[in-house]
């Protein structure tokens, strides 16, 4: 009673129905597979164009959805499989066997199976808790947005404001949310979120991006020992991308008012610094200005451009996190660490199908997470298809330069960075390869 998961023949373009050796059927395997990964945003009220609670609503798009599963389109998570780390936190890529048996169901024709087997409800998280409540209470800091009505039909809107943080110290960020308020939470399909702070002339300056949401994302938690640190009388900076076809029928006609996205922070306590002495861990924008003409990003029409990044520290680090930032034409990005002392180049991420829809940072798991020794570099690159080939690609007749607007380009990626000094990076290898003789001992 299992699918044969060598390769997958769906991949290569085979029919999937080669390699199934038992009937699939939704009561018994697809419910599962589709109440845990689609129905957060596939429901009444959802961000997905359609429901998908059970086996009325998904077999007229089984077609489609074996489509979007197979080409992974659907879960909307693009990280590549076999390329550098795999261990992410908040990873909605599915399995290559849950996407197999997707395909081999529809191949044998969606059947609903026995009808005495009740499926698994779906798995949709409470959507007015905050998810870190349980463990750290209600947040210490709620940061709203400015109210907006939008109409519950029509084009995608955004909403691009500041607004004051309140705070009288620094304080050290431990957990982080994003959270729709009340009917907002159907039309907000992502929003992102920046710290600007005073300089020393008083003028505010963008430090770095406070966090990111898009529908059914859980939150973050910072990493043991360390200090993101949001900034005495800093301001947030919003920028809001809400669908008003997310609320579907129910609101035709109607405006929803009052939409506003909050952020929750926990922080550490006002002591944490003084007390733990911990590493400053910061996320940052690392920019790519290798392939840039005369310090310009050009995308002639109908052509291809890459670009490339190099950073290195005077001391170690740990990199926490990877977030690559373009726009339409941006096709892919990855991510690779170069070590100068043996010459040595290390996978660490690619993103291929990059999609300006969905904003993931991905985030390593801390027994992963890359530490770097001091002098080696972050080699980030970035490539972009200006060619009809781009589904994305509004107009392939259009040079295309920098610029904000989602018609210009961005050449940037979001890094969040642990900055260690040798003793801590010491400890850290110490502790990791402690770790792996234990789980080699384990495997004995
Ligand atoms: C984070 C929210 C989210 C999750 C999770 C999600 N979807 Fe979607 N899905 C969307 C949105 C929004 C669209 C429409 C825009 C687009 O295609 O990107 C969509 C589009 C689709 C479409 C195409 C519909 C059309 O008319 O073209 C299919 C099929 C689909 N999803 C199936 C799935 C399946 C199956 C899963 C789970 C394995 C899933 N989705 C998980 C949000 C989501």
């Amino acid at each position: 009673m299992k699918l044969i998961r060598t390769l997958s023949l769906a991949a290569l373009g085979l029919p999937a129905a080669a390699l199934a050796q038992q009937d699939v059927s939704y009561n018994e395997h697809i419910a599962t597979i589709i109440n845990k990964n689609c129905v957060v945003c596939h429901r009444e009220g959802g961000i997905g164009p359609m429901q998908l609670e059970n086996y009325d609503q998904v077999r007229p798009w089984a077609p489609l959805i074996s489509l979007r599963v197979a080409s992974r389109e659907m879960p909307p998570y693009s990280y590549d499989h076999g390329i550098g780390i795999q261990d992410l936190k908040g990873d909605w890529r599915l399995s290559q066997e849950d996407i197999d048996t997707v395909v081999a169901w529809v191949e044998q024709g969606s059947p609903q199976g026995d009808p005495d087997i009740v499926p698994p409800a779906p798995d949709v998280p409470n959507p007015d808790a905050w998810n870190f409540e349980p463990e750290f209470g209600a947040p210490d800091l709620i940061i709203p947005s400015v109210a907006m009505d939008i109409p519950a039909s029509g084009n995608d809107l955004w909403s691009k404001h500041f607004v004051e943080s309140g705070l009288a110290a620094d304080r050290c960020i431990k957990a982080v949310q994003v959270k729709p308020r009340g009917d907002a939470k159907a039309v907000v399909h992502h929003a992102n979120s920046d710290i600007w702070a005073p300089d020393e002339n008083g003028e505010y300056q963008q430090l770095g991006q406070l966090t990111e949401y898009a529908m059914g994302k859980w939150g973050e938690l910072m990493p043991e020992g360390v200090c993101r640190t949001l900034p005495e009388a800093s301001r947030i900076r919003w920028d809001i991308h809400m669908y008003p076809g997310g609320v579907g029928a129910t609101a035709e006609g109607q405006v929803i008012r009052d939409n506003v996205v909050e952020i929750g922070l926990w922080f550490h306590d006002e002591d944490f610094m003084e007390r733990e002495q911990p590493y400053k861990q910061d996320l940052r924008a690392y920019v790519m200005r290798s392939g840039y003409e005369n310090g310009e990003l050009i995308l002639p029409p109908h052509g291809y451009t890459m670009t490339q990044g190099f950073h290195s520290f005077d001391h170690p680090v740990r990199i926490d996190s990877f977030q690559p930032h373009g726009h339409l034409r941006m096709n892919a990005a990855s991510f690779e660490i170069f070590y100068p002392e043996t010459g040595r180049t290390e996978q660490i991420s690619q993103i291929s199908h990059w999609s300006a829809t969905w904003h993931h940072s991905h985030i390593y798991e801390p027994d992963v997470a890359p530490l770097v020794p001091t002098g080696a570099v972050l080699v980030i690159k970035q490539w972009y298809d200006n060619t009809a080939n781009n589904p994305n690609n509004p107009d392939p007749d259009q040079w295309v330069y920098d610029g904000s607007r989602t018609g210009d380009e961005m050449s940037h990626a979001w890094i969040a960075i642990t900055h260690l000094d040798e003793e801590g990076y010491q400890k850290l290898l110490a502790e990791r390869a402690a770790s792996q003789q234990r789980s080699l001992a384990a495997s004995d």
